[in-house]
């Protein structure tokens, strides 16, 4: 699911309202600031964004139509806790979002805020903050989520040929 590009949204029905609803519960729920329905697995083009000093945000079918500048900071996801990195974004962008009346409306969103909504949009296309990392910081990344989740079991389960056909 984290992978894959998920689908625009036709219209805002009781189930976009539902699935929103249930967005922020589990975001707040984990004390996160962001979170995408690809990540309960819905690939539906939905996210919700909670960062300080802003008014949350519902983000349907979101599109960057400016954007402006470059900067760079820490960033962690919901999906892959415990690592974090340092990402290049946009500082300054411009997104066109649906909002929960259907309506479509413009923002302009400056750093941290827009930092959450780049990354978010990034989860609907199937990318993660990882992806934005060198290589050697990537690899460094995954083998110490490897050490981390031995054991356990989450949505990037490791699927190897052996437990695919174990019982
Ligand atoms: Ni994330």
């Amino acid at each position: 699911m984290l992978r894959q590009r998920a689908d625009e949204v036709p219209e805002v029905t009781d189930e976009i309202l539902a699935l929103v609803a249930d967005l922020f519960d589990t975001m707040y729920a984990a004390e996160g600031i962001g979170l995408a329905a690809n990540q309960v697995g819905v690939t539906q083009r939905v996210a919700v964004v909670d960062v300080e000093d802003h008014p949350r945000m519902v983000l349907i079918n979101p599109v960057i139509v400016e954007q402006e500048g470059k900067t760079r900071s820490e960033e962690g996801c919901l999906s892959i806790p415990d690592l974090f990195g340092d990402v290049d974004r946009a500082e300054l962008i411009v997104v066109e979002t649906t909002l929960l009346d259907g309506t479509r409306q413009r923002n302009e969103l400056k750093n941290f805020p827009a930092r959450a909504v780049q990354h978010e949009i990034d989860h609907m296309d199937g990318v993660l903050f990882l992806d934005h990392l060198g290589v050697l910081k990537r690899r460094m990344l995954l083998k110490k989520w490897k050490k981390l989740r031995k054991g356990t079991t989450g949505y990037l389960k490791e699927a190897s040929p052996a437990s695919a056909s174990g019982p």
